[in-house]
């Protein structure tokens, strides 16, 4: 018999958590204006609503929290930090910031102006935020196999590059300041972007003179997709090809909280000493001095050893494994998902899922709730109510793939918690026809209101 395979870790800290009745989730949930933002954590049995700063950090990790260095100015974890960015990815200047969005921030401060496009792969909620923020426009040049949940295409975060060209033409030097690669591409269902495609993005920048970030939450998964899928790949080690990618960037925003293996932080890297200067003066206004911008010398400590551990089979094999073992599960009960599976999430393509309930009632939120009452699992929107509505017309922004996501949280659940996640939505599906009613918004903000927003059911 063939030894199956297992994580490759123990556990050595528990923290339990409550399995609530239905009546109590009803309840619940009302109170929260079916907004699952507004639960309370005690209120949810598994929680799959992000796998951002919500995973289980190593022994070593915690060992690195004790030798954090606290100095203001030039402490040893910042040169820790400093030196493990280099050598994983190749870029000299780094500024620490207290999470993704804020490197963002800086970057983008520094960078975007009023009138500027930036295009990439169907960019990140608050990347797009950022500079729709400073009045410049995010074009998405994902490629059209990211829109077909059944395609089985495996680098559905690739760019098209003739949408992408089309772009680069529009006077680049005035007006472009950067194309922004997602890797992987967590819109379009935690999918890789192909080491081909990156190097292709890079020639296609050089030639019109634009310089390529990479939006890198989760890029050790997405070098996992390039070792297992990628041909010429297959006998390189993780580190081997988290090099040559980066290799074709000129800077990276990251939030550590995702492959970084840490409950919080971030940062930018970069080649150019003049975009360094440049964002420093942001860095200090916005995060704090550069050798520490809103991170603890501790949390700078544990994110090097993370760093590290990421980027390992040892680590990816188990992760996305158990992400595998959830989406193949759905697939065998016949439940929509988005095809293949990706690195961090199931995304279940909820218009498929129910086709009776009208787009105007935010399909994919309305599965949530509803995953949510049946069985305490708490997912989340990835459709209308985060699309915002467009800044000039103010009219719903109907995304084309409307999504519910459940993204695990790194070494923090059993495939047993897999289980019932599985079992609840197979429920759910089985009743499908009845649900024909959705929600409708009360209250909104006027930008990222999926985080506040207050729903009523229809
Ligand atoms: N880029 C990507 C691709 C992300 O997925 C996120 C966060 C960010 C940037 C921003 O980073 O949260 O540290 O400020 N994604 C989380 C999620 C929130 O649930 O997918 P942050």
């Amino acid at each position: 018999m063939e030894i199956p395979f297992a994580e490759n870790y123990k556990i050595k800290m528990v923290e339990p958590i409550y399995r609530s009745t239905r009546e109590q989730r009803v309840r619940w949930i009302a109170e929260a204006n079916y907004n699952l933002f507004n639960l309370r954590s005690e209120q949810v049995f598994i929680d799959l609503l992000t796998d951002s700063g919500t995973g289980a950090m190593s022994d070593r990790q915690w060992a690195a929290i004790m030798t954090g260095d606290e100095s203001y100015a030039g402490s040893s974890s910042y040169y820790h930090l400093k030196e493990t960015i280099r050598s994983i990815f190749g870029f000299e200047y780094f500024l620490p910031t207290h999470q993704g969005r804020a490197a963002e921030n800086v970057l983008f401060s520094a960078l975007v102006k009023e009138g500027d496009l930036v295009p990439g792969n169907s960019h990140f909620d608050t990347t797009k935020g950022h500079i729709e923020y400073r009045k410049a426009k995010a074009i998405d040049c994902t490629v059209d196999e990211a829109f077909d949940t059944e395609s089985k295409f495996p680098f559905k975060g690739n760019v098209d590059l003739a949408k992408l060209e089309e772009v680069l033409k529009l006077q680049p030097e005035k007006n472009i300041p950067a194309i922004i690669i997602t890797i992987t591409c967590n819109t379009s269902g935690g999918q890789p972007v192909s080491m081909d495609n990156m190097k292709a993005v890079k020639q296609l920048a050089d030639k019109y003179g634009v310089p390529v970030i990479y939006d890198s939450a989760r890029f050790a998964e997405n070098a996992w997709f390039i070792q297992q899928k990628e041909e010429g790949f297959a006998g390189k080690t993780i580190r081997e090809i988290v090099s040559e990618m980066f290799s074709y960037a000129d800077a990276m925003t990251m939030s550590s909280k995702k492959d970084g293996a840490v409950n919080i932080g971030g940062f930018i890297a970069m080649k150019d000493v003049s975009w360094y200067e440049k964002a420093s003066t942001f860095n200090i206004m916005y995060e704090g001095f550069v050798t520490y911008g809103g991170m603890a010398g501790r949390d700078m400590n544990a994110l090097a050893v993370g760093l590290n551990e990421v980027t390992t089979n040892d680590f990816l094999d188990t992760r996305i494994k158990q992400v595998h073992y959830l989406g193949d599960q759905l697939i065998e009960y016949g439940i929509p998902v988005q095809h293949p599976i990706g690195g961090h999430a199931v995304f279940v393509d909820a218009k498929k899922f129910f086709p009776h309930v009208p787009k105007e009632e935010f399909v994919a939120q309305t599965l949530a709730i509803i995953l949510y009452l049946e069985a305490g699992v708490r997912g989340v929107e990835v459709g209308t109510l985060l699309a915002d509505r467009d800044p000039e017309t103010r009219d719903n922004r109907y995304p084309k793939l409307e999504f519910l996501r459940l993204a695990i949280p790194r070494r923090t659940y059993t495939n047993n918690h897999m289980d019932v996640v599985a079992a609840g939505l197979k429920n759910i599906y089985d009743i499908r026809d009845e649900i024909r009613t959705g929600l409708r918004i009360r209250k909104e903000a006027p930008i990222m209101r999926h985080f506040t927003v207050q729903l009523d059911k229809v």
